[in-house]
């Protein structure tokens, strides 16, 4: 899937859960300082950040196919080796890096076995490959989850997120397992976000950013208008925080003989 909205409109819709998210994505992946990573599928850079404060940027690669988030990634991490390009075929050589994240891409990929091998394919021998996606199919990611049940409400029909690769529980380690990585692990990680008001929670699904406003950008004015109420009513008044469950899973390249 494209993301063609500007960094600036990701970082409001989603990116906003990047720093617990990506903290907890890096502890999980064991990403510690003398270490090279990669973030694949890096947007404007959630995670990329999190993997310069760790390791540095000069031990940090990024690629991701949006060009906009390329440049937006770069510019916030002069120093980082940031390539624009999709995880199916990485630019760089085997084993390269300590280890290779990726932080909600699996659900977007054109690919996913094929860019979660690459991604052991870049990584050494003993190095790990680690991942993770909203759980979007029992509702763990309370925005996205309070969105679609309104959408529901309005269209029943409506095919929502749920059965994108990486959103239900064992998703990611089984493709972690078909792509040969050895001791795999998976598990859960949690994240937040903190909402001013509702309209702070709503004006982000205005910008057409990702499945969920796409989705709202393809209705007439009346539906938007009776999800946006159904959002309304599930949310409280004021400010609030909303917490959301990540799937992950990660694993080792194995050490050949
Ligand atoms: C939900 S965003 C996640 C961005 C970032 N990792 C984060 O956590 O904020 C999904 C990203 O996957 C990228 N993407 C889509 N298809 C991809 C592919 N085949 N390979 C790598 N990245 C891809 C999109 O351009 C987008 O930046």
């Amino acid at each position: 899937m494209q993301f063609a909205a500007p960094a600036e409109h990701y970082d409001r819709f989603m990116g906003r859960y990047a720093p617990t998210l990506s903290a907890a994505l890096a502890d999980f992946g064991g990403v510690s300082a003398g270490m090279r990573v990669v973030d694949v599928g890096c947007g404007p850079g959630g995670l990329t950040s999190q993997l310069v404060a760790r390791v540095g940027a000069e031990n940090v690669a990024a690629i991701d196919p949006a060009p906009q988030f390329v440049g937006a990634c770069r510019d916030r991490h002069p120093g980082a080796d940031v390539r624009e390009g999709v995880a199916e075929q990485l630019p760089w050589p085997d084993g390269r890096f300590d280890a290779a994240l990726s932080a909600l891409v699996i659900a977007f990929m054109t690919d996913p076995d094929r860019g979660v091998r690459e991604m052991a394919r870049v990584t050494r021998p003993g190095g790990t490959v680690a991942a993770c996606m909203w759980d979007l199919a029992t509702g763990g990611m309370t925005m996205l989850q309070t969105f679609w049940s309104a959408v529901r409400d309005v269209d029943p029909t409506a095919a929502g997120e749920r059965r994108l690769p990486g959103a239900r529980d064992g998703d990611i380690a089984e493709r972690l397992r078909r792509a040969g990585l050895q001791d795999v692990t998976a598990g859960a990680l949690t994240a937040h976000a903190d909402y001013e008001s509702f309209d702070d929670f709503w004006e982000p699904f205005t910008l057409a950013v990702g499945p969920a406003g796409q989705y709202l950008q393809s209705l007439t004015p009346d539906r938007r208008a009776a999800i946006r109420q159904g959002c309304r009513q599930a949310l409280p008044q004021g400010s609030f925080r909303l917490q959301a469950r990540a799937w992950c899973a990660r694993g080792t390249v194995p050490v050949a003989g």
